[in-house]
């Protein structure tokens, strides 16, 4: 697929990010290939996709959730969500369900404070969170909800 771009070093984060938007992670056997097509080595590639946030080695979930643990999430009680979370589907920060649906991260600040606690599921903002609210909107998303 990044046969489209010139082999030129100049555009590996490009490539790298199209192999995030296509896979949702960077799959090892792309590295390798990207490594013989740009004749970069395998050591640089690993560094960058381990520096830039927006870039995974690990496969992540359809479903991305951050909880923001920012300031003003955290005194409003940011720990209840992730609690929540973990209680229906099993996962804490950093992790995605074995049915790959679903990854949990944190994040420091969404923007929202005054929505504070926020959490953001895709693209979707969700404030003034209780844990209920949690629930009912994890099953919106088929999360595994045990009565
Ligand atoms: S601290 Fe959570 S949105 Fe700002």
């Amino acid at each position: 697929m990044f046969e489209k771009y010139p082999k030129d070093q100049k555009y590996t984060l490009a490539i790298l990010q199209d192999l995030q938007k296509e896979y949702n992670y960077i799959p090892k056997e792309k590295l390798i290939e990207l490594s013989l097509y740009l004749d970069l080595p395998l050591s640089k590639l690993y560094s960058m996709a381990t520096f830039y946030k927006a870039l995974s080695l690990t496969p992540k979930g359809k479903y991305i959730i951050k909880v923001c643990d920012g300031t003003a999430c955290h005194i409003r009680s940011s720990n209840v969500l992730l609690d929540e979370i973990n209680n229906i589907l099993g996962i804490k920060p950093g992790e995605t369900t074995d049915d790959g649906m679903f990854s949990l991260e944190t994040v420091n600040c969404l923007g929202a404070c005054a929505l504070a606690p926020v959490m953001v599921i895709n693209d979707k903002y969700y404030g003034k969170l209780t844990s209920s609210m949690v629930r009912d909107i994890l099953k919106e998303y088929g999360g595994d909800v045990n009565e």
